[in-house]
């Protein structure tokens, strides 16, 4: 949560760190702010809200300087006002920060004593205080953003800047990414890659527990002890230009779109053209002797997981344990050694699926992570690394990543199946066509929006939604809730069909329409009668089924939606890209804000 952008340099330093926190927007937009050196003094303008709030605030006030921070805020303590907006300053200092200090309470109350004033209710003004404390005394500021540094208790990323002191940043990350980038007599910080993309390629990441020190000329690494260190520089992919709408009306919509693409791409990266047999990179460990898997992941990747637990249990016949990762890192599970770890992440972000990762290393386990970002923080901390190629997700709802993990899924699918012989050559060669089948059935989806938006219009209208999958189909139902939740702020649930009869099926009335997902299969039948029992109970019916199933439905439903027919095996990326358009029709109904919903942020990078 929360995006951090800085420069030291010889350019108005206020047009790069706007950009900047522009390409960050999706980390919160509760409120910006940014901080410049003019002359040497401190001089900030916030504005609570998106940041076109702040682009108007500053074209009354501009401000000066090329040494600059910005911030956009996902709020944790504090409301999301003005006051309480980043960056913090005294006349000394001014600071940015991503995370939470866990200790602020405690240090206010120190540095209340020795006579600072306090004016926000953040945690984070009390990096300024402490900072401005250090500095009052006579320390340098370098001694007084290390001094800060070592009592702060919690997970931050923080860029500071020094009254008097132009071309000179300190940064420090514990938690929180922290990236710099290398320019030509400039220097950034930036929350992600992304946010340095159009200035630089030359990226050089912070270890957790690192510091700074950048001038125009030059980065000075150390670590959390102080002592320097090396970080390497690294070229970045060429990004910049792929982060806009392309004439869409959202980034999301946008994104759906892209679904055919990044299936297509992922499998161009795990699928070998010649011989069409799944190739995975070089593993640590053995896939054909691995005892257990693990998964964990938060949100949509979670519902990813789960869609991976079906296919390994079933066709790798891997037993899997699966839990969400806020809850994984604190339970300390009994987990047979020598089980695989495998983490989800879009963003590799993720404070909790981070967390867990470092839970399952420290009990010894190996870690395998499926991530979008492959320079993020889980990858450099993961054993293996199966990127997906879904590119720049800045919609806050996920789409695109969730296809591309599941098309990732499905290739260590196929090759722990081969591994542990549990799949043969022949059985190989029909999943692997089926999945390379989908970039153009999930092309076809979208001949089917217009019908997807008739069926907008009945969720639309209603306060609470009811999701229903059996099988592969029920994360599938949680992803349409959690979607629809998410964007149209419409109450979704989603149960196991088999479920609905043991309590849910008492919310049923015409008010509540229930969205199915129920492609044909063995699971069909089983389905259908769920559905016939809402049916006589006065429920409305929506269905994603498929060609081969459309004419049953069509008897019982109000609404049927008839997806390309696909192999079994991959029908739940199908019925994914359904559910998700019907989400986003709804939103564009409701009007709410479809990119950038109300509370939420894009990376969690907190508790
Ligand atoms: O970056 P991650 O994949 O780790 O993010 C996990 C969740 O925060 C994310 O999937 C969230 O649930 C999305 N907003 C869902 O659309």
């Amino acid at each position: 949560m929360c995006g951090i952008c800085g420069v030291v340099g010889h350019r108005p330093a206020t047009p790069i760190v706007f950009e900047g926190l522009r390409r960050l927007e999706y980390r919160g937009y509760d409120s910006a702010g940014i901080a410049t050196l003019d002359d040497g003094r401190i001089e900030r303008r916030r504005a609570a809200g998106k940041l076109d709030n702040l682009a108007a605030v500053l074209e009354d006030q501009p401000l000066y300087g090329t040494t600059g921070i910005g911030h956009t805020r996902w709020a944790t303590h504090g409301a999301p006002t003005v006051n309480n907006a980043h960056p913090h300053s005294t006349s000394r200092v001014a600071i940015v920060h991503n995370g939470i200090i866990e200790n602020f309470e405690t240090l206010r109350k120190e540095l209340e004593a020795a006579g600072e004033v306090f004016e926000t209710e953040t945690d984070s003004e009390t990096i300024a205080r402490l900072a401005d404390f250090h500095l009052a005394a006579g320390k340098s500021p370098r001694e007084a953003a290390f001094a800060t540094l070592r009592r702060l208790e919690g997970a931050y990323a923080i860029a500071m800047i020094f009254a008097g002191h132009e071309g000179l940043m300190i940064g420090a990350r514990r938690g929180a990414p922290l990236a710099v980038g290398f320019g030509d007599g400039e220097m950034f910080l930036g929350s992600d890659s992304l946010a340095l993309a159009p200035l630089t390629r030359r990226i050089a990441y912070l270890d957790d527990g690192d510091r700074v020190i950048i001038t125009p000329e030059k980065a000075e690494f150390f670590d959390h002890t102080g002592k320097p260190v090396e970080r390497t520089i690294q070229t970045t992919a060429a990004i910049a230009g792929s982060v806009g709408k392309d004439g869409y009306r959202h980034f999301m919509e946008k994104e759906l779109h892209e679904h055919p693409l990044v299936i297509g791409q992922t499998l161009q990266r795990m699928v070998d053209p010649a011989t069409r047999k799944v190739i995975l990179p070089d593993m640590p460990f053995d896939l054909a002797t691995i005892p257990r898997g693990v998964i964990t992941a938060c949100g949509s990747a979670y519902f990813a997981g789960m869609i991976g637990r079906y296919w390994l249990e079933e066709i790798a016949r891997l037993p899997i344990d699966i839990d969400v990762a806020s809850e994984l890192r604190y339970r300390n599970p009994p987990l047979t050694p020598g089980s695989l770890g495998m983490l989800i992440s879009q963003s590799g972000e993720t404070a909790d699926t981070l967390a867990a990762l470092r839970a399952l290393r420290g009990i010894g386990l190996p870690v395998l992570s499926v991530l979008n970002v492959e320079h993020s923080t889980m990858a450099r901390e993961s054993d293996v690394v199966l990127g997906t190629v879904a590119g720049p997700e800045i919609s806050v709802a996920s789409t695109k990543a969730f296809t591309a993990q599941l098309t990732v899924l499905a290739c260590l699918t196929i090759a722990i199946a081969r591994a542990k012989g549990t799949l043969d050559e022949q059985g190989e060669d029909e999943l692997v066509a089926a999945l390379l089948d989908l970039p153009t059935r999930a092309e076809q989806v979208f001949a089917h929006q217009d019908a997807i938006r008739n069926m907008a219009r009945i969720v639309a209208e209603a306060r609470d939604v009811l999701y229903l999958g059996r099988g592969s189909a029920f994360p599938v139902a949680m992803e349409g809730a959690l979607k629809l939740k998410e964007i149209s702020y419409i109450h979704a649930e989603a149960y196991a069909a088999g479920e609905m009869k043991h309590g849910p099926i008492s919310l049923i009335d015409r008010t509540v329409p229930i969205v199915a997902s129920i492609p044909s299969g063995p699971l069909f039948e089983k389905t259908l009668s769920n559905l016939q029992e809402a049916k006589a109970r006065g429920g409305r019916l929506l269905a994603f089924t498929d060609e081969a199933g459309a004419d049953r439905l069509s008897a019982v439903a109000e609404q049927t939606i008839a997806l390309p027919k696909v192999h079994p095996f991959v029908t739940p990326i199908i019925q994914t890209i359904g559910v998700q358009i019907l989400a986003y029709e709804t939103a564009l109904l409701k009007g709410t804000d479809v990119d950038q919903p109300r509370n939420l942020a894009k990376s969690v990078t907190v508790e």
